[in-house]
């Protein structure tokens, strides 16, 4: 029994989870859980959208919800590696979790911090030839504090796939900087610039390509109408985001950007994208930018995979159908249901999106 555990084990792949969970943290989690293809190894926090504390209860509330309680949830970095800390509770909500006010979920006592977790099971695997990835959907601090205290274990990560940044795209936190590498400019030019050195690549899933992944109301009904216990979870979790959205920018429907990192991360068809040099700006009014060097001007190895295309409805296609558990084929998604921003202007308060 435990050599078929086993085998099953090593044909998938084997992955961390760091993130700041966060509405669409949250979404990604749901993803990743329901992907077969798929093992996470464990769900390290980081403080991001929500203070790290709150961010563990609430990937706790998730797993709950799953009923996937039996997947390690590790607490890591509660502050920027320098500049002072700033949450995102404005646009997840007092809760982080859309003020859904979900009960706490006991348990979990932390006998390794998060940093830790990801160095004992990066090599572990490793050792094993199994390889270990890191999806990072959060600030890249716990990634950051792993190069400063086991760069080894760093180099020996499997793939890397970072939500955040943006190249041709404005900004969500300036006019040119995404939250998670503005939040902690200096942990994620820290990771671009160790990644250059050690010959490494990191896929970068950034605003250019999850601006475009808009949950809409449609979709969220026809998920409702498939899976109600499901639906209702998830609009119980993002009618705050929908608030937001029509607030800010007058979008309606929600941008849900963790989970495209993900899907990304099991499925290479669904994104294209350029190779390049990519450093993050620490300081100014630029702080947290990507320059991402698309001409090659510093004639520097590419570090970085620069997504710029998606197959939005192949997103959705593959979203519904894990998180709902329903074969890709049954699902009915028309225009109506699936609305692709770079394809019009609606809905995005008449900015030019692109
Ligand atoms: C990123 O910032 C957070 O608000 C989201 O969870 C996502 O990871 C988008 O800029
Ligand atoms: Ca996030």
């Amino acid at each position: 029994m435990e050599n078929v555990r086993e085998q099953r084990q090593s044909t998938k792949k084997h992955v961390i989870i760091d993130c700041d969970p966060g509405i669409d943290d949250s979404l990604a989690i749901m993803l990743a859980l329901s992907m077969e293809e798929l093992w996470v190894e464990g769900i390290t926090i980081v403080c991001g959208n929500s203070p790290v504390e709150m961010g563990f209860g609430n990937a706790k509330k998730v797993l709950k919800q799953m009923d996937r309680l039996d997947i390690p949830v590790f607490q890591g970095e509660a502050q920027p590696l320098k500049r002072e800390y700033v949450n995102a509770l404005d646009t997840h909500g007092e809760d982080g979790l859309g003020e859904s006010f979900l009960p706490e979920v006991p348990g979990y006592g932390q006998s390794l911090d998060a940093v830790s977790f990801m160095s004992e099971r990066i090599r572990s695997l490793s050792e094993k030839g199994n390889g270990c990835s890191v999806i990072a959907l959060g600030p890249m601090t716990n990634l950051a504090r792993l190069i400063q205290r086991d760069g080894e274990a760093f180099s020996m990560i499997d793939e890397l796939v970072s939500m955040g940044g943006s190249f041709r795209n404005h900004g969500n936190c300036s006019p040119v900087a995404e939250y998670n590498y503005w939040a902690d400019p200096d942990a994620a030019a820290l990771v671009y610039d160790t990644a250059y050195r050690t010959g490494r690549e990191i896929a970068m899933v950034g605003l250019d390509v999850t601006r475009r992944i808009v949950l809409t109301p449609d979709l969220l009904e026809y998920m409702k109408r498939l899976k109600p216990e499901t639906g209702r979870f998830v609009q119980a979790i993002t009618k705050f985001y929908y608030d937001f959205h029509w607030k800010w920018e007058h979008l309606i429907g929600c941008v849900i950007n963790d989970p495209l990192a993900v899907a990304y991360f099991a499925d290479r068809s669904l994104c294209g994208g350029i190779r390049a040099y990519t450093a993050v700006e620490t300081g100014g009014i630029s702080m947290g930018q990507t320059v991402v060097d698309s001409m090659s001007f510093y004639k520097k190895r590419p570090n970085a995979l620069v997504l710029t295309q998606v197959d939005v409805r192949g997103f959705f296609r593959l979203f519904l159908s894990r998180i709902l558990g329903i074969p890709e084929e049954e699902l009915d998604l028309t225009d109506q249901l699936v609305r692709d921003p770079a394809q019009s202007t609606e809905g995005t308060g008449g900015r030019d999106i692109i």
